[in-house]
């Protein structure tokens, strides 16, 4: 089974779709323990990356994904921006030149960008950010597929556990990033940054569950 560069085009399109959806939630959230502008963000972010993206949607999956991460390193300032610029950079640099990428290979790309995330922002899980989604959707994707499930499956695991790992945020004391100045007004508070990284996660399963154009070379349950 392959994922071809259509599909990965079709997540980030759809993901920037609910981004602009959901700008008021992610910065409502944001207001309660941080600035206030991490919906804004990340749509001015993803508003970049569809137009940065047009010119080169028929590349390999890593053009698609660097160039996501280069529109975002670009358009948003702040510490989310950077960050997300990270995940996709990375992941796209774990698939360079591919265009049609193993079930083994996405969610090694995605491993490549949460490494890229800690790496960069250097938080440790239970810190409440976004590495509290990223972590636990990683972990259950690869154990997945290692348990012979397929893609579908182990993207549909890797979002449930990143919501799991979202809403677990809430009862978190903030120990990185502006939430961190709040101390314990933090807790209680779902994290912004955890919250739009769930979107992602469930974006990319739902986009790969109903996009018809897989090169298939086994039957899927879906
Ligand atoms: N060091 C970090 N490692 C991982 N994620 C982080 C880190 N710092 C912040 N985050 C994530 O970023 C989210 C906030 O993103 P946002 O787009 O609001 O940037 P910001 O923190 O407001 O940037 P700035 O402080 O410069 O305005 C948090 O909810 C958290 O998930
Ligand atoms: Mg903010």
């Amino acid at each position: 089974m392959a994922v071809t560069s259509a599909q990965i085009y079709g997540w980030l399109e759809r993901y920037a779709g609910i981004v602009a959806e959901q700008k008021q939630y992610l910065t409502g959230l944001d207001a309660a323990i941080g600035d206030g502008d991490h919906g804004i963000n990340m749509d001015r972010g993803f508003q970049t990356v569809l137009v940065k993206l047009a010119p080169v949607r028929d590349k390999d999956v890593g053009t698609l994904l660097k160039t996501t991460g280069m529109a975002l390193v670009g358009s948003v300032g702040g510490a989310g921006g950077p960050l997300y610029g990270t995940f996709f950079l990375r992941a796209g640099a774990a698939l360079d030149g591919k265009t049609e990428v193993s079930d083994r290979d996405l969610v090694g790309a995605l491993e490549a960008g949460l490494k890229g995330v800690v790496e960069r922002g250097k938080a440790n899980p239970n810190d409440k950010t976004m590495v509290d989604a990223l972590t636990p959707a990683v972990e259950q994707a690869k154990q997945a597929l290692a348990n012979g499930a397929p893609l579908e499956q182990a993207l549909t695991a890797a979002a449930d556990a990143a919501e799991k790992g979202m809403k677990a945020t809430i009862p978190l004391k903030a120990l990185k990033g502006r939430a961190s100045y709040l101390g314990d007004r933090s807790i209680g508070h779902q994290d912004p940054g955890a919250t739009s990284s769930y979107l992602m996660l469930r974006a990319l399963s739902d986009s790969l569950a109903t996009l018809p154009q897989r090169a298939t070379t086994t039957t899927t349950t879906t």
